[in-house]
């Protein structure tokens, strides 16, 4: 494949992120649909919008090279392409890069946040935590030593680690890294068979001041179940929630080309005609995902899960503890991509308890959440199912390295090179 993505620190415009298309949740109102309309749509002017609108070029094409290409990518670009491809609330890639020889330094971009949704900035923090996992398993598996530091300028400062590599690494980490480009979201259903929870501790899954809380009881599945339903029914009921996330679903192909960030049809977990319809139809109203979704989440997602997860701990809204909690959640996605498991982010229920809180509205979820958890609401940071699929995960788009890494490298005779991502 010619490659579309040069070595670091080549410049270019950056795309800034704009509203478009189809909410996380509306991609979904397909499941309907029945053969006769699917076909019916495929001729015509549904045929015109399948060859615009991605039915026959999925998981292809510039927003989607990274996944193919990382395994034979060379040196630093490819331990800084490890953390661009690590899951991340959204899909906003709310990440900016440095490199200077051996020193990555890792950067927050706060314009990607999302305060409705996150409101305490938990998810956004955990993603830039999962860049730095993905990025510390992929260069201990190429034989470099990585040294992590969280917070250099302290936590009010949007430098959120320097990662030093150094020689001399013993090749840990190789299996986790050989799954980073298989690693994907699944959301589809999952199949009825439990799940050995004794994998996540063989395979090294530990990151300090985190832990998971592995939640496979059946009863305790189905109390959980509800509450994330619930949950979901209350996000899609706040306007100004809902609307938020819309902003960041990309419905059109020609909307993830131009962005190569946020959700898409393909990552919804859907069926191949299922998908291939929801492709070919008009795009979704707000409020007609948002019934798919809840749906989903009742009928798919809970029904199917054959155990939850949720990343401990001390204190949620502790800038440190967030980012801690996201390198262990990509090392825990990493291991189920591994065992060859399904593993999908569900947060509505936290979601919910940080947007009651900065709104002002009665904390309706925080209890119950405790009482699941055996432990204080305040410990609890990010969750997700697991299982055995029974559905490929389609690839999520990814934003070009040259738009996020800033590089300079010492030259043969010791002057600094310097080239720099475009500001957006
Ligand atoms: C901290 C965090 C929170 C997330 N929350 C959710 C969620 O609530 N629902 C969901 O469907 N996906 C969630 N995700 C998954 C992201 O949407 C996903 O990682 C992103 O779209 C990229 O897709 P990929 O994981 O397939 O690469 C979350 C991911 C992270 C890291």
């Amino acid at each position: 494949m010619t490659t579309t993505r040069p070595s670091l620190g080549m410049p270019e415009a950056t795309k800034a992120p704009e509203g478009a298309g189809v909410s996380r949740r509306s991609a979904l109102k397909f499941a309907g649909i029945g053969i006769g309309s699917v076909a019916a749509a495929g001729l015509g002017v549904g045929g015109v919008r399948a060859a615009t609108n991605g039915v026959f070029n999925a998981g292809s094409g510039d927003p989607y090279d990274l996944w193919h290409e990382w395994a034979t990518m060379p040196g630093i670009d490819r331990v800084v392409a490890a953390g661009v491809l690590a899951c991340n609330p959204h899909n906003t890639q709310a990440w900016r890069f440095t490199v200077n020889d051996e020193v990555i330094n890792v950067h927050s971009d706060p314009r990607r946040r999302m305060p409705l949704n996150d409101a305490s900035g938990r998810e956004h923090f955990a993603g830039l935590g999962c860049a730095v996992e993905n990025m510390v398993i992929a260069a201990r598996s190429d034989g470099f030593t990585a040294k992590v530091v969280l917070f250099p300028e302290g936590t009010e400062s949007d430098h959120v680690a320097r990662i030093v590599l150094g020689k001399g690494g013993t090749g840990q980490d190789r299996k986790l890294a050989a799954a980073i480009p298989h690693r994907h979201t699944n959301r589809g259903p999952y199949n009825a068979t439990p799940v050995d929870l004794s994998g996540f501790t063989d395979q090294g899954s530990r990151v300090d001041g985190a832990s998971v809380l592995w939640i496979a009881d059946k009863a305790a599945r189905e109390q959980l179940g509800r509450l994330y339903v619930e949950a979901t029914e209350a996000i899609t009921a706040d306007t100004a929630q809902s609307t938020e996330a819309f902003t960041w679903f990309r419905s059109a192909r020609c909307d993830i080309d131009k962005h190569c960030d946020g959700l898409s049809l393909d990552g919804q977990g859907l069926g191949r005609l299922t998908r291939f319809a929801a492709k070919l139809l008009p795009a979704q109203s707000r409020t007609d995902g948002d019934d798919f979704w809840t749906k989903a989440t009742r009928d798919v997602h809970t029904a199917t899960a054959a155990a939850y997860g949720v990343i401990i701990v001390d204190d949620v809204t502790n800038r440190t503890a967030q980012v801690a909690g996201g390198r262990l959640l990509a090392r825990t996605h990493l291991t189920a991509t591994s065992l060859g498991l399904a593993l999908h982010h569900m947060n509505q229920i936290t979601e919910r308890i940080d947007r009651d809180r900065a709104a002002g509205n009665p904390d309706v979820f925080s209890a119950r959440w405790a009482a699941l958890l055996g432990r204080t609401a305040s410990t609890g940071l990010v969750s997700f199912r697991i299982g055995h699929p029974e559905r490929t995960p389609g690839l999520s788009p990814r934003r070009n390295l040259k738009d996020l890494v800033t590089a300079s490298y010492s030259s043969s005779c010791g002057a600094q090179r310097s080239e720099s991502a475009s500001t957006a």
